[in-house]
């Protein structure tokens, strides 16, 4: 059966790290508060000359010689962020020409922290319905440019990143065995930007009140997130006529380590099957599943037929998972 896989990964961190005592001067909190709230020590913030498209530049750069694949190769570059370098044009199309990657169409995808998985599912249908070959997912965000650092309620939480892949396609039982994707726009409130759109475009009042921050109804997402990730386990393994205990490895949006920790526990994985580098990153949004998948290829945690659940949550509300059976 024909299906889409993973040749290449890699990632890319600004080397600028903000640690619990940094933000313990930033607003009222604590190191102890913010570890065992949410497992987070450090985050790496970009330096003001770094945009998404640079992070997403050096991730894609990395993917690509780890799958041997030449920018010219690409019939695709897909970037999934929240953070694009400017609203228009796309940060796929800077990427694009940066790589000379000359054949490939290019475009962003705005699922917020779900957008890696959105995209690799709109990958795996182009590779698999098209004559398309080789196409490469970016997840990046520089969160440190939208979030409020008066904010304790979010500043604490978020870091800067980028992950990528390199999707062709192979004949066999490895790749991609299934993807699930879905949203609840009823939740659309509880996590947002609301200015620098259409609705309220930037203005000295927006500026003013803050509204080019996120904002976040936290509790609200967490709950949100621990109820949904095991619908969505189910439901990619259902598609692939496989169950919970033949997952090796989760790999989740790095949201909050607790979160990960109720999910597994609800879905009954074991937690050295759970891959975690949410203390070292903070939440990078689209960057941080491509990210800890990434890290762990760099660190040969998986082996060749390890079956990997991949999945993401976040603004939207929108939620996914992908199947992967690891072919390298
Ligand atoms: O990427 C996907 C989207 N985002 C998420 O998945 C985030 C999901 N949510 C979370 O991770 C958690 O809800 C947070 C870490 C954001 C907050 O943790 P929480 O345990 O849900 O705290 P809370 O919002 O219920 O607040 C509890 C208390 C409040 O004080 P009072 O009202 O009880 O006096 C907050 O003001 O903790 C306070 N608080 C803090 N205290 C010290 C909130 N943030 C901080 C802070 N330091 N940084």
């Amino acid at each position: 059966m024909l299906r889409a896989c993973i040749l290449g990964t890699g990632f890319a961190v600004p080397d600028s790290v903000l640690s619990n005592s940094d933000l313990e001067k930033m607003v009222d909190t604590s190191d102890d508060w913010i570890l065992s709230r949410t497992g987070i020590s450090f985050r790496r913030i970009a330096d003001q000359k770094t945009a998404a498209s640079d992070l997403a530049y050096l991730a894609a750069c990395s993917a690509l010689e780890n799958a041997g694949i030449k920018p010219q190769q690409l019939d695709m570059i897909i970037v999934a962020t929240m953070t694009p370098d400017m609203p228009m044009p796309a940060t796929a199309c800077l990427l694009q020409h940066r790589l000379n990657a000359s054949k490939a169409a290019a475009f962003d995808l705005n699922a917020a922290c779900t957008g890696f998985i959105y995209s690799l599912a709109v990958a795996e249908h182009f590779l698999l319905s098209s004559h398309y070959k080789y196409i490469l997912v970016v997840g990046a965000d520089v969160l440190s440019r939208v979030v409020d650092y008066t904010d304790r309620n979010t500043c604490v939480i978020f870091g800067d990143g980028a992950g990528a892949v390199v999707l062709g396609k192979d004949d066999g039982e490895h790749g991609i065995l299934a993807t699930y994707l879905a949203a609840d726009g009823e939740g659309s409130d509880l996590l947002k930007i609301p200015a620098g759109g259409s609705r309220y475009p930037a203005s000295a009042e927006t500026v003013a009140r803050r509204m080019h921050y996120i904002q976040m109804q936290g509790s609200e997402i967490f709950k949100f997130a621990v109820r949904i990730i095991p619908q969505c386990a189910e439901r990619v393994l259902e598609r692939a006529g496989l169950g919970i205990e033949d997952v090796d490895y989760l790999l989740l949006h790095q949201a909050n380590i607790r979160i990960i920790q109720a999910a597994a526990k609800k879905m009954n994985i074991p937690w050295e099957n759970v891959l975690v580098n949410i203390d070292n990153y903070g939440n990078i949004s689209a960057g941080s599943i491509p990210l800890i998948l990434a890290e762990a290829v760099s660190e040969n945690r998986f082996k060749k037929g390890d079956l990997l659940l991949l999945i993401g949550f976040g603004a939207g509300l929108t939620m996914g998972a992908a199947l992967v059976r690891w072919s390298r």
